[in-house]
């Protein structure tokens, strides 16, 4: 199959689609494979590493959409990308249809077959294709809320690990999923004092074992909240409820009981956050204060850390990618159910529930677009 991988546009994206590493595999396994000249270049991959991998480097996007059969990105098109693809092309990238009325139009129109990476699943019930970012976002976490602690840049001046003699900082993280987890593991390796929230009682049970006694667990409530936030020196927001907006835990009024110079940093902020006063922010303007806290809501985290986040990401869809190139989207689909629940589009018509609730568009089941 030929597959294209083109430069992303969407602003401060870094990542790209395809490493060198999954190029040089796609081509073992036959394939032919074409990168847009300069796409790996912000994740660090420069054009002749592609080359070294046996791809090909073509200098425009368009000669990338004209010709390849499936495209790999890593962000939702961008309009001027949608309007480049084609009748019968195959699409692999993350999509986020369901707040995106635009963008479904667009691949409704374009009669792709879209699969999205945030919808494929695995046998435990995860999404291996969002679990690598979120433990990229939630080990950042710690290291960006112990940034916008120092003094410097508005915080209370405080150490994570304190010093001999000088306690350590309290760090709450509220939902111990994937990110709730990483985050717990780099605040506990700074030295910390750190205690997760959650209300399943298996993943605390799960945390537990894992920590050895080194972070405390709590079962999350508003009474657990009230008692925990004055104490608080990092609130680290890591609340998923699935194909729902984040819960707003913390209210603006509770805002006022932590400590002046206090810092949360609300991962879940592309879910909506779950504090009151959350707004996303960017990298290039990460953190603003609301009654003296400093408030992180960064939306794409790993895109800080590109480099890491293009691996990692890559080490997840290659081994889709390559079957969807091996075998062609149908078989590879009714082969691999867990692929099959990635199927968003398929040639004008929506083929994920969920997108058509959201938006209020008829769908079908993934199965009747194999049919
Ligand atoms: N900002 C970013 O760049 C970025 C990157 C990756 C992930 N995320 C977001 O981070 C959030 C967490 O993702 P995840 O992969 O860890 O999800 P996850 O499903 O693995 O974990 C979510 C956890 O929240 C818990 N939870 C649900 N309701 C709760 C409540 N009321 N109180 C406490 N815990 C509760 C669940 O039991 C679960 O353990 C998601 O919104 C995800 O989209 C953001």
């Amino acid at each position: 199959m030929k597959i294209g991988c083109p430069k992303e546009i969407k602003p401060q994206e870094f990542r790209v689609g395809l490493t060198p590493q999954a190029a040089r595999e796609a081509v073992a396994h036959g394939h032919q494979v074409m990168v847009e000249a300069g796409a790996g270049t912000g994740a660090g991959f420069a054009d002749a590493d592609y080359v070294a991998a046996g791809a090909s480097i073509v200098p425009t996007a368009d000669e990338v959409f004209a010709s390849a059969e499936m495209i790999v990105k890593v962000k939702e098109p961008q309009a001027v990308e949608r309007a480049r693809l084609r009748k019968g092309q195959l699409l692999f990238t993350y999509l986020h249809l369901a707040p995106d009325p635009d963008q479904t139009r667009d691949l409704l129109a374009s009669g792709v077959t879209a699969i999205a990476y945030e919808t494929v699943t695995d046998r435990t019930g995860g999404l291996p294709l969002l679990a690598p970012m979120s433990e990229v976002a939630g080990r950042l976490a710690p290291q960006m809320g112990a940034w916008a602690l120092q003094k410097a840049n508005g915080g209370r001046g405080v150490l994570l690990g304190g010093v001999p003699g000088v306690r350590p900082a309290n760090v709450m993280i509220i939902g111990g999923g994937v990110v709730g987890t990483a985050a717990a593991r780099v605040a506990v390796g700074m030295g910390a004092n750190v205690t997760v929230l959650d209300r399943s009682i298996p993943r605390m049970s799960y945390l537990d074992d894992i920590f050895q006694g080194r972070l405390t667990t709590q079962y999350s409530s508003a009474a657990a909240l009230a008692e925990l936030l004055p104490e608080a020196d990092m609130v680290i927001g890591a609340v998923l409820i699935p194909g729902a907006a984040a819960p707003k835990l913390v209210s603006r009024a509770q805002l006022s009981t932590m400590k002046p110079g206090s810092v949360i940093v609300d991962v879940a902020i592309d879910q909506g956050g779950c504090f009151e006063t959350s707004k996303a922010t960017t990298h290039a303007d990460p953190i603003y204060t609301v009654d003296g806290v400093i408030h992180y809501c960064v939306a794409n985290m790993p895109g800080a850390v590109a480099r890491t986040s293009t691996m990692a990401l890559g080490n997840a869809t290659m081994p889709f990618m390559l079957a969807l190139a091996g075998k062609g989207w149908r078989r590879a689909c009714a082969e691999d159910p867990h692929l099959l629940a990635g199927l968003n589009v398929h040639a004008g018509q929506l083929t994920y529930a969920a997108v058509g609730e959201a938006l209020g568009l008829p769908s079908i089941s993934p199965s009747e677009a194999l049919a």
